[in-house]
């Protein structure tokens, strides 16, 4: 998982692709290169390290020219290096290529490639593409890049140019994302669309198994076996400034900051007036009777999605009186589930480029199941894969640690729920209308919950200088606080732990010791009290207790060292106040330990590669 870059036109081509692959590091960031020809060559600047290696490389050395490909890697195949990082080239350095994603075959290939004689500079996979490019050309690098890719296997996009044919780049999708920028007189590539907004909101998506030829005078896409392809451009409204941390000192607060906005843009025109009861999803298209005859909703996701999978369970399970299993999606791509014809998969990702839960959607459509995108990424590979579709708006989201991505997908699944629930019967208007009501009131109650950041961040000193962290919950507060766990671990760098309340005392509990911090989320009135005496329990271990209660709770400071208060909503809606406090506890303790927020140790924002 990698991000990649390409301009052509009239300015100088290396200033583009630096300030390209700075929005497209949180693909990865262990090493970063340019290659620009000026004509008559091709040279290639590379440095392991973070893009500002590069960037300083650059300024003590340009390199001129206005055309050139650019990378910011995530290391698959070869450890992070100066000569592991792309772009590669061939042996006579006339060819280089950037590559994100797998070339499975790329032993055999490489076998053949040094048995013929070549020589390789690198551990990657990548490089055998230069060399087959190279041995491929006669001339022409869109007819050498097609009959090269045709030896290659594997999900990955690619980007190529050449010396021999200079303000010419060739690309093209195998599963990875790729989009293409028009600009006047100029064309950008790019992994993702904000890298390349603030020149340009005329984008066409490059589609699996397309080429596409791009010279400054435009670009020109065909099938990957040469059939002319006409894509309409998707005309961007993003505002580029979105995609800039606007003031905060780090994306992922400014993204928290954001929820309030995000739940809005999520809801706008989905709720009607003078209709209380009734959601409206433009996307979302079941046939006649589906809904009724239902019979299991499979839910599928990873990481912070799959945590707005247990918050769907619940929810669509409560509203629904439908079964619904929720399956890690790099699980359930390789079991033999019982997914039918008479179920629904809701995939469920930020990006909508998850390799693991494009493959677990591609597993429920074969077997006939109907498929529901929930995605933030307008035109991403699972929008375009799935039956019915429901995107999240959260706007682009930076930071590897999600957030308003988070929420927003839980506000699509109250959604969802609310269709789904009209149609099936199961819900009816009184009920629907209360919880319209109850959703309209969440940019409001969020926006408070953030208020109170200052008692958080002053909760934060006492996670210091603890090396183990617990989050617990019961139902929906256990779907939280996995969420909590999750964002504590990925940033702060502290082993963190959720688990349903009941379960810490069959095993967990042996860990808990004088001032180990146990978070327990409190806010679901059915299980109140089981919650409460699992929250005795770790304070007989002389645990320092964190609750997170509604305001009007009077009982909680009874037991809990400290409470962290949100506002009173319907239980079924709590998980989107809940989880603010713990977002901003994961983000004081992370900056108060000077971690790179932002782009966490080891991890991607986007994790295209199984
Ligand atoms: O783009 P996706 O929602 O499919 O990504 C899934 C996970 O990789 C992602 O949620 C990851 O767990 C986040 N870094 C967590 O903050």
């Amino acid at each position: 998982m990698c991000g990649i870059m390409g301009y052509v036109g009239p300015r100088e081509a290396a200033p583009i692709l630096v300030d390209g692959l700075r929005r497209l590091e949180y693909r990865g960031y262990d090493s970063a290169g340019v290659a620009v020809c000026d004509g008559r060559h091709l040279v290639v600047r590379k440095a392991e390290g973070k893009l500002a290696r590069l960037s300083e490389m650059l300024d003590v050395d340009p390199v001129p020219g206005s055309s050139g490909i650019g990378h910011t890697r995530w290391a698959t195949h070869g450890a992070p290096s100066d000569h592991n990082a792309h772009p590669h080239t061939d042996p006579s350095g006339e060819i280089a290529v950037v590559h994100n994603g797998i070339i499975e075959n790329f032993l055999a290939l490489k076998e053949e490639l040094l048995a013929a004689g070549a020589t390789f500079t690198s551990e990657t996979d990548s490089e055998v593409l230069a060399h087959l490019v190279a041995q491929e050309y006669d001339g022409d690098l869109l007819e050498a890049t097609r009959r090269a890719v045709a030896r290659a296997k594997g999900a990955y996009a690619l980007v190529v140019t050449s010396s021999r044919e200079p303000g010419r780049i060739v690309a093209v999708r195998m599963i990875s994302p790729l989009v293409v920028g028009l600009g006047k007189g100029e064309v950008f590539l790019a992994s993702d669309i904000p890298a390349i907004l603030h020149h340009t909101r005329d984008i066409m998506v490059v589609d699996n198994g397309e080429i596409v030829d791009v010279t400054a005078d435009g670009a020109h896409l065909q099938t990957i076996d040469g059939r002319p392809v006409q894509r309409d451009l998707l005309q961007i409204t993003w505002d580029a400034a979105q995609a800039e941390r606007g003031g905060y000192p780090h994306f992922m607060l400014k993204e928290i900051h954001e929820q309030p906005q995000a739940v809005t843009e999520t809801l706008t025109g989905r709720l009607l007036d003078g209709e209380p009861e009734t959601v409206v999803l433009d996307d979302v298209h079941f046939p006649p009777g589906f809904a009724r005859a239902l019979d299991r909703i499979w839910v599928t996701a990873c990481g912070t999605a799959l945590h707005a999978g247990l918050v769907a369970k619940e929810v669509f399970e409560g509203l629904l009186r439908v079964p619904v299993e929720v399956a890690y999606a790099h699980e359930l791509r390789y079991r033999d589930p019982l997914i039918g014809p008479g179920s629904l998969t809701v995939a469920i990702s930020q990006s909508g480029e998850t390799a693991d839960t494009l493959a677990a959607a591609y597993l429920a459509k074969e077997r006939g199941s109907r498929l529901l995108a929930v995605t933030n990424v307008v035109g991403s590979t699972l929008s375009r894969t799935a039956d019915d579709l429901l995107y999240t708006r959260a706007g682009p989201e930076i930071a590897v640690a999600s957030t308003k991505a988070y929420m927003t997908m839980l506000v699509g699944e109250y959604l969802l729920a609310l269709v789904l629930g009209r149609e099936r019967g199961t819900l009816d208007a009184t009920a629907a209308a209360a919880l319209v009501a109850g959703l309209r009131t969440l940019p409001r109650v969020v926006e408070e919950t953030l208020a109170r950041e200052e008692d958080i961040k002053a909760l934060a000193a006492g996670f210091n200088g603890h090396d183990h962290v617990y989050f617990i919950g019961r139902g929906l507060d256990y779907a939280v606080a996995m969420e909590g766990s999750l964002k504590m671990k990925e940033i702060s760098y502290i082993h963190s732990e959720a688990m349903p309340a009941g379960e810490l005392k069959h095993g967990t509990l042996a860990l808990v010791t004088e001032g180990t911090p146990v978070v327990v989320v409190l806010t679901q009135t059915a299980v109140y009290d089981k919650t409460i005496s699992a929250l005795q329990e770790v304070k007989a271990r002389r645990a320092f207790t964190v609750a997170v209660a509604y305001d009007d709770d009077t009982e909680i400071a009874k037991h809990a060292d400290r409470v962290v208060r949100i506002p009173r909503v319907p239980d079924l809606l709590a998980p989107v106040p809940a989880i603010v406090p713990l977002q901003l506890l994961a983000y004081h303790v992370a900056a108060a330990r000077g971690h790179d927020i932002d782009q966490p140790r080891n991890l991607a924002k986007s994790v295209t590669v199984e």
